[in-house]
């Protein structure tokens, strides 16, 4: 490769949209294509983190990789050009430019490396008309926080002009070290270095003999929705657990992730949902393109994910990571149902309510208050990097099963875990309606209305439709390491006797607005938790309706998708 080479020094105008949101900078394919977009806001990265805290780009080591999508490797050439005139030391990227998001951070604490480069939309859909995205992750391996993005934003704003090796593109396919100018580029086996990490972390010899005792009660499928974790999905479950290649489905990955929508739900992941119903499958996983999300089912269950975290943090102890030691504490967001914080007490340890997005586990993570953190919107993880993990999940979820079958010398299922849970601690009964492509105006009408609804506190001491409201606010959140504020992250609704309903607006699309209303209802009656979820849930739902307008708002009678 190139031992020296020019240094394009490339006039350019600013963008004024370059604002991240809260997973980096994700737009339409086509957006990224203008002249210099792209270019611009990866000068802007290297710029924005020649400060304290983060490093100057000059010899810094940074991963860098993605979730296969569409553009891909056109981004990771510019990236390579850019790092290597802005002279930094090092570049770490996954062969073909794959790396899964945990397997990225992963790579970035492992390898010590100042930063990464992650090229994802996550679970947006891809190809050339659809969605890519560009996200800074910091040293400790998490999404740069937000004094970070903001410096990328301003420095976006003023930016005239940003640098370019003259070099031909790397060979991508190739594993090794090669180089350009002074610049390293070392192309990595994508999984190697997490598979390592996953085989530390859980029992795998147990869930190895789970497997071969059970193996014609226990069936199991994955779905890596032809997102990135196909690799992953691959090695780990077949090379190193030993199950057939048929359990695997779309694990190739593709550009367009064959014309899906890789977001492990009910609805985008329906080809999993039907196969685990139809062959009467154990355990069924489901993955988001980048492997971050992750959904368990089984064909008598639907884990949601707020129960899923409650689950796997109440039965950590049977992972090896915390034999010995337990969990420290454990963290939501505020979205997900409170079935954490229940465990949190019985465990009697920390629990943490923090604002939507991974990013807010970091502080707790790196300070060591929490173990184990999860999301309502189907994310799961641990201080073992600091993203979520959808694979980790899905692991979790085997060696809790494996470890429960081998003591009890049955088969314990999925819903029969579950149903412990219920009868340890009663029931959250959860749903979100995701409102979709709605007018971001009227959208915004609507929260305003909220809004006002809140500060008139008018509601509050009063019954509608029998709910007793007792709290209403909008959701703000003081980090307990930092001190830092984060204001306006939802609106809140609580009731008497624990039922909750929260509107907030989505802040990953990439156009219009998505808007996101949860519902949550206690139930500590043991005998009343296995009722159908929309039939227990519809009062609370009529009353949230009611109270938001959001038919008379965004002229929507009914979601997109239902979780
Ligand atoms: C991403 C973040 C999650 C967050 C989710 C919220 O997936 O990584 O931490 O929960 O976005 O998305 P929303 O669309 O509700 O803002
Ligand atoms: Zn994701």
């Amino acid at each position: 490769m190139a031992s020296t080479f020019q240094v394009q020094v490339v006039a350019t105008t600013p963008y004024s949209d370059q604002k991240p949101g809260t997973s980096g900078l994700r737009k339409r394919v086509k957006v990224f294509q203008q002249e210099h977009y792209t270019e611009n806001f990866v000068q802007s990265i290297l710029r924005s983190v020649r400060y304290p805290d983060s490093v100057v780009p000059e010899g810094a080591t940074l991963v860098v990789g993605g979730d296969g999508r569409y553009y891909l490797q056109d981004a990771i050439q510019i990236i390579i050009k850019i790092a290597a005139a802005n002279k930094v030391g090092k570049l770490i990227i996954g062969q073909n430019g794959l790396l899964s998001t945990p397997a990225a951070s992963n790579l970035i604490i492992r390898r010590k490396a100042d930063g990464g480069i992650l090229l994802t939309a996550s679970h947006n859909p891809g190809g050339p008309t659809k969605d890519f995205g560009i996200k800074y992750n910091c040293r400790n391996g998490g999404p740069a926080p937000e004094v970070v993005t903001n410096r990328i934003y301003e420095d976006t704003k003023t930016l005239s002009e940003y640098y370019m090796a003259e070099v031909p593109d790397v060979d991508l396919t190739k594993l090794g070290t090669q180089t350009v100018g002074a610049m390293e580029v070392e192309i990595v086996d994508p999984v190697q270095d997490y598979a390592a990490l996953m085989r530390e972390l859980f029992d795998f010899e147990r869930i190895q003999e789970f497997l071969r005792v059970y193996k014609d009660q226990f069936t199991v499928l994955f779905d890596a929705m032809h997102g990135v974790t196909g690799p992953y999905a691959h090695r780990i479950f077949t090379v190193e657990l030993g199950l057939p290649e048929s359990v695997l489905m779309n694990f190739h990955p593709l550009s367009d992730f064959g014309e899906g929508h890789p977001d492990p739900n009910l609805t985008y992941a329906h080809e999993l949902v039907e196969r685990v119903r139809q062959e009467s499958i154990q355990f069924g996983a489901a993955f988001d393109g980048d492997g971050d999300r992750n959904m368990i089912i089984s064909h008598d269950w639907f884990v949601n994910p707020s129960d899923s975290v409650a689950v796997i943090a109440n039965h950590a102890a049977r992972f090896p990571k915390f034999r010995q030691t337990g969990i420290r504490g454990v963290a939501r967001s505020m979205p997900t149902s409170g079935a954490l914080d229940l465990v949190g007490k019985a465990l009697n340890i920390k629990h943490f309510e923090v604002p939507t997005g991974w990013k807010f586990f970091g502080n707790l993570l790196d300070n060591g208050d929490i173990d184990i953190c999860g999301e309502e919107s189907f994310g799961t993880g641990s201080g073992h990097i600091r993203e979520k993990d959808g694979m980790w999940a899905a692991l979790a979820w085997l060696n809790i099963l494996a470890d429960m079958s081998l003591n009890a010398q049955k088969l314990i299922t999925v819903r029969e875990v579950v149903a412990e849970h219920f009868h340890q601690f009663g029931r959250h009964y959860y749903s979100r309606y995701d409102y979709e492509d709605v007018d971001l105006d009227a959208a915004k009408k609507m929260m305003a209305h909220l809004e006002d609804l809140t500060a008139s506190q008018a509601l509050v001491g009063t019954a509608v439709n029998g709910f007793h409201v007792t709290h209403m606010d909008n959701f703000s959140y003081i980090d307990p390491v930092d001190g830092s504020k984060t204001t306006n992250q939802g609106l809140r609704i609580l009731f008497k006797d624990g039922a909750r309903v929260v509107f907030r607006l989505s802040g990953t699309g990439s156009h219009g607005a998505t808007v996101r209303m949860y519902l949550e209802q206690y139930e500590s009656d043991r005998a009343k938790c296995f009722q159908d979820v929309p039939q227990v849930l519809q009062p609370l739902i009529q009353t949230a309706l009611q109270l938001s307008k959001l038919t008379e708002y965004t002229g929507r009678s009914k979601p997109t998708v239902i979780t």
